[in-house]
């Protein structure tokens, strides 16, 4: 499969969507926030640094990520293509993926953009505080991850559209249906 960047709000579903197309074809995944909360379960260095900005909603400084990325991606199998999710998340990531991947001479492939109205959002959210207490799954932080979502990362989109890669997919209500489309587009590819 080619390389797909899943993009989206928080609780759009790019971790769940992810999940359910690594299975169907067989390809790498990297979740950049499942690499900080495992950094900071470990400890590390890195951890530390990153875990007042995820506690705060703000992203992690760029230079910070677009390094742990290549680092991540390098250790990838190679050739399965690789699901690219929660990065990048600002222009300056897009752009440095962008030349991760041409000094590689791989491709960026294409961008899946969820969207979902936000009480859907905010009422996932809540709902997973409850049943895994994610640090960052609390009101006030949701209500700052949304803002810096808008500000931030939402106009990247605009980027995808110039690149040609946008494709977008609308919640209408049913996760089957959401996945059904998103599996008949990515089939065409294959
Ligand atoms: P990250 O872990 O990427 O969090 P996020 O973007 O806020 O997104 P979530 O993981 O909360 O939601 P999701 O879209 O994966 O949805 P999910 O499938 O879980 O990033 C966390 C932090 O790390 C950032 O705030 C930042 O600080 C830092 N960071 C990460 N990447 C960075 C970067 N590139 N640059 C700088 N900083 C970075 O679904 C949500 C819930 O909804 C689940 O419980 C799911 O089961 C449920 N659900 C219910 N119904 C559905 C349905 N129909 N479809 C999908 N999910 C559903
Ligand atoms: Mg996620």
């Amino acid at each position: 499969m080619k390389n797909i960047i899943i993009f989206g709000a928080p609780g759009s579903g790019k971790g769940t969507y992810s999940d359910e197309i690594v299975n169907r074809y067989n390809m790498g995944h990297i979740s950049t926030g499942d690499v900080l909360r495992g950094e900071i379960k470990n400890g590390t260095e890195l951890g530390k640094i990153a875990e007042g900005y995820i506690q705060n909603g703000q992203l992690i400084p760029d230079d910070l990520m677009i390094s742990i990325l290549a680092k991540t991606y390098d250790a990838m199998p190679a050739g399965k293509g690789v699901i690219f999710d929660g990065f990048p998340r600002t222009i300056a990531q897009a752009e440095a993926l962008k030349k991760m991947l041409a000094e590689r001479n791989h491709d960026m492939g294409v961008m899946i953009e969820l969207i979902v109205d936000e009480e859907t959002l905010l009422a996932r959210l809540l709902n997973r505080a409850i049943e895994q207490g994610r640090a960052d799954d609390n009101e006030e932080t949701i209500k700052k991850r949304f803002a810096v979502y808008h500000s931030q990362t939402a106009p990247l989109a605009e980027w995808f559209e110039k690149e040609g890669m946008r494709n977008t997919f609308t919640w209408k209500g049913s996760k089957e249906t959401m996945l059904s489309e998103i599996f008949a587009f990515l089939d065409t590819l294959k």
